[in-house]
């Protein structure tokens, strides 16, 4: 099962790492905005785990949808969770050097580079979505709503303002910690589970079961990001461990200790996955969800 899984997940990375590059091409059109698509191939190319594609695909895959059919809202996704990286990683955000294990996008092309590559990449989500091949125009339109309302002031952005904000506090409650992290971190992995589940034309019932699932695994995942700051060290992780720390967040660990915060993490994962017994074809993501509590990256 161990070696199944690894060998799935690999090629299902690999796969959208090839059609994630395709979008990032430098074409002679584009030449003089070379330095920006550099910034962006750089950022993209290597050392992301590929989990919001990863999930995309497999939602379709067994809501009876083909791999072609999500291909370019998993990229979509991933590109949108780049950007957010790119910016997560400026001095005016949480100031880190490393990223997907290599200097930072601001490190390497400088932070007016990275705030423009980080801006095209989200425009390139979109693009892509529009340009989505087999998809009718109704279907892109469901996608491209799921993705703008994940990315935006009420998704993931606003969870990084709230994660800025709560840097200036030192009061903030296990309860304004969650609705920060469902929204910087659990935007993102719920729309990949809604991505995945329309662009088959999975049932509203279907597609909101998915989504509870996302919320879990959502939250869980962002526990285990927390636990890994402390826990991990920057070689294995590709990015600083003790950043949290330095920035004065506050943060599950923080909130409840380690056990309690592992206990948390792992409750989750539990309830994911009894979310998940209600799909067909669960294995591979059954095994992803423990995979992702169980990380060390
Ligand atoms: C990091 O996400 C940011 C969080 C939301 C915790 P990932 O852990 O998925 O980062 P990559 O894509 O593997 O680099
Ligand atoms: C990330 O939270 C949320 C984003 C939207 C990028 P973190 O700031 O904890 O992510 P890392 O630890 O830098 O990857
Ligand atoms: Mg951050
Ligand atoms: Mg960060
Ligand atoms: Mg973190």
């Amino acid at each position: 099962m161990e070696a199944k899984f690894q060998q799935h997940l690999e090629q299902l990375a690999s796969q959208i790492e090839t059609h994630l590059m395709a979008y990032v091409r430098v074409t002679p059109e584009i030449q003089r905005q070379a330095k920006v698509m550099e910034a962006m191939q750089y950022s993209l190319e290597a050392g992301g785990k590929r989990i919001r594609p990863v999930l995309v695909l497999e939602f379709c895959r067994i809501c009876g949808g083909s791999q072609e059919q999500a291909m370019a809202a998993a990229c979509a996704l991933e590109m949108i969770h780049t950007f957010s990286l790119i910016h997560d990683d400026l001095p005016e955000m949480d100031n880190d050097d490393f990223r997907r294990g290599k200097p930072s996008c601001h490190k390497a092309f400088g932070a007016d580079v990275a705030l423009q590559a980080g801006d095209a990449m989200l425009v390139a989500a979109f693009a892509a979505l529009i340009d989505a091949p087999l998809l009718t125009a109704e279907r892109k339109l469901e996608l491209l709503h799921i993705l703008a309302e994940a990315t935006g002031a009420a998704g993931m952005i606003g969870g990084q303002i709230m994660d800025m904000a709560f840097e200036r506090r030192s009061d903030v409650t296990l309860e304004e910690q969650e609705a920060m992290c469902m929204a910087k971190t659990g935007a993102l992995i719920r729309a990949a589970c809604r991505l995945g589940c329309t662009a088959a034309g999975a049932s509203k019932e279907r597609t909101a079961l998915a989504d509870k699932y996302g919320a879990k695994l959502g939250l869980a995942f962002q526990i285990v990001d927390d636990i890994l700051d402390v826990t991990s060290s920057s070689d294995v992780l590709g990015k600083p461990v003790g950043s949290d720390a330095e920035e004065g967040k506050t943060t599950f660990l923080t909130l409840l200790g380690l056990k309690q915060a592992q206990e948390k993490a792992a409750d989750l994962t539990k309830e994911a996955k009894a979310l998940l017994e209600q799909f067909p074809e669960n294995a591979f993501l059954l095994a992803l969800t423990d995979e992702l509590l169980c990380r060390n990256k």
